[in-house]
């Protein structure tokens, strides 16, 4: 699928939601993108094979359409502890539900992957999630996430990963800040800008940061190998990792 097929599709199913994430965010809805991309040449290496896929935080459902996208033999049991984001997500998804390719489950991503079997899963995938974890729940999250996989599986997480380089990255959200205050003045929506910069307060607080050579760091130390951190736009990323 194309650039242009993938938009339509995305706008189509995903509607204004979509549209206001690209509007505000353009690197999130990208790196849903490349989540999905990063499958589907999962797929590719290995073809007539189904895959396993555990999705944490799938939201209104942008990251968990990209995986679906990647290949028609992909499953996907899709996690959002928050009802009303997941809700979204069951509406526009319906489609994919009902032909048996994507599960839903509202409990919390730590308590679902608890209550996984070990060696289980092909592929954790996830987009923008794993950074709003405090950081004790996430290392906890990423030790379960190693034990769930299968020898072999894969963690694909598009993410926010802050610059070792701290002023750097101070300077890229000052950025970012701006970009917000000019998309969403233009369009009138001081709610929304209200609530971005509130989250982006928890988002860069110490206890949230996942900065870049500490969180490749932590996944060696569970054991993950081919650890991998690529597509770094500003302060979003994509890694990779192999069990
Ligand atoms: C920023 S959204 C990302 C949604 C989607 N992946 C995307 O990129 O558009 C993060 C999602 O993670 C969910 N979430 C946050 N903490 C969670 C947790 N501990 N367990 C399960 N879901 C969680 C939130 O409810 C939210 O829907």
């Amino acid at each position: 699928m194309d650039d242009a097929q993938l938009e339509a599709m995305f706008s189509g199913v995903i509607g204004q939601e979509y549209q206001t994430l690209k509007l505000i965010c353009p690197l999130a809805a990208k790196m849903s993108q490349l989540v999905g991309e990063a499958i589907e040449k999962t797929l590719s290496n290995r073809p007539d094979q189904a895959l396993s896929v555990l999705e944490l935080g799938g939201g209104t459902g942008i990251t968990t359409l990209a995986i679906l996208m990647a290949g028609e033999l992909v499953s996907v049991v899709s996690v959002d502890s928050e009802a009303t984001m997941q809700n979204q997500a069951k509406q526009s998804l319906q489609k994919w539900a009902e032909q048996g390719r994507l599960n839903f489950d509202g409990r919390d991503a730590l308590t679902v992957l608890q209550n996984t079997a070990t060696a289980s899963v092909d592929i954790m995938a996830s987009a923008y999630t794993l950074h709003n974890f405090l950081d004790k729940y996430r290392a906890e999250v990423i030790s379960e996430i190693y034990r769930v996989l299968k020898p072999g599986g894969q963690f694909i997480n598009g993410d926010r990963y802050g610059l070792d380089d701290i002023s750097a990255h101070t300077r890229v959200t000052q950025n970012e800040v701006s970009g917000y205050f000019k998309a969403l003045i233009e369009i009138d929506k001081l709610d929304v800008l209200e609530h971005w910069i509130v989250h982006l307060f928890a988002d860069e607080s110490e206890n949230h940061v996942m900065r870049e050579t500490f969180s490749l760091q932590q996944l060696e130390q569970v054991g993950f190998k081919q650890v991998i951190l690529s597509n770094r736009c500003e302060v979003n990323a994509l890694v990779s990792a192999v069990k």
